[in-house]
């Protein structure tokens, strides 16, 4: 929640989400694509692109190839925000326009990116009570979803771990009843 705050989406604008196959990644797309954003999202496996696209990404840049250069193409202004969840920060300082916005769950303080005309804005995470209701009446309301992956009996929970070690996309739940 507090990285799409601090990217405050706007309808028409571009928002490059790096990780956004991953549990943050997720949800921060479903949200900016509510809010009108035109949503960009990583992913390399063919089911990882189908899985941003059913969040509603409009183009999917492949990783771990050149990202920058790939959305500089189709957008030679570069994106208003960039939100970095994945992946080295420093090449990606180059996709976003000047004047524009790059937040990072990933780095400490701006000081750690040459930025020379974006903001840069660390995000630190803050599960307050507000911010887990909010999560919560997002999936309660289908506002947003969480993939489940595989769902595993308690007897089963070594298989769980072993598969969460190799991989997932979308969460693994371990059912106790
Ligand atoms: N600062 C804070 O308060 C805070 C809070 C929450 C999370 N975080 C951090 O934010 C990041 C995202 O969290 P998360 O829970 O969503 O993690 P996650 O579930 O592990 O998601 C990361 C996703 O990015 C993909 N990825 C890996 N390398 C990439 C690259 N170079 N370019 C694009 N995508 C890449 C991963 O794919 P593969 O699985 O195929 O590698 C995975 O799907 C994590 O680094 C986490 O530690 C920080």
């Amino acid at each position: 929640m507090s990285a799409i705050d601090a990217c405050a989406p706007q309808s028409g604008q571009t928002v490059l989400v790096t990780g956004a196959t991953g549990g943050v990644g997720s949800q921060v797309v479903q949200l900016a694509v509510q809010a009108g954003a035109h949503v960009i999202a990583t992913a390399h496996a063919d089911h990882e692109k189908e899985h941003v696209t059913e969040l509603g990404a409009a183009e999917v840049v492949d990783y771990p190839g050149d990202i920058a250069s790939a959305v500089l193409e189709a957008h030679p202004q570069g994106v208003d925000t960039v939100i970095h969840l994945a992946g080295d920060p420093a090449p990606l300082l180059a996709a976003v326009r000047s004047g524009g916005k790059f937040i990072s769950t990933l780095i400490g303080s701006p000081e750690q990116l040459q930025a020379e005309s974006a903001t840069v804005v660390p995000i630190y995470a803050n599960p307050t009570p507000a911010t887990l209701d909010r999560l919560a009446d997002n999936q309660a309301s289908r506002h947003t979803i969480v993939k489940i992956q595989r769902v595993y009996s308690l007897d089963s929970a070594p298989a769980a771990l072993a598969d969460f070690g190799s991989g997932t996309l979308g969460k693994l739940v371990i059912a106790t009843d």
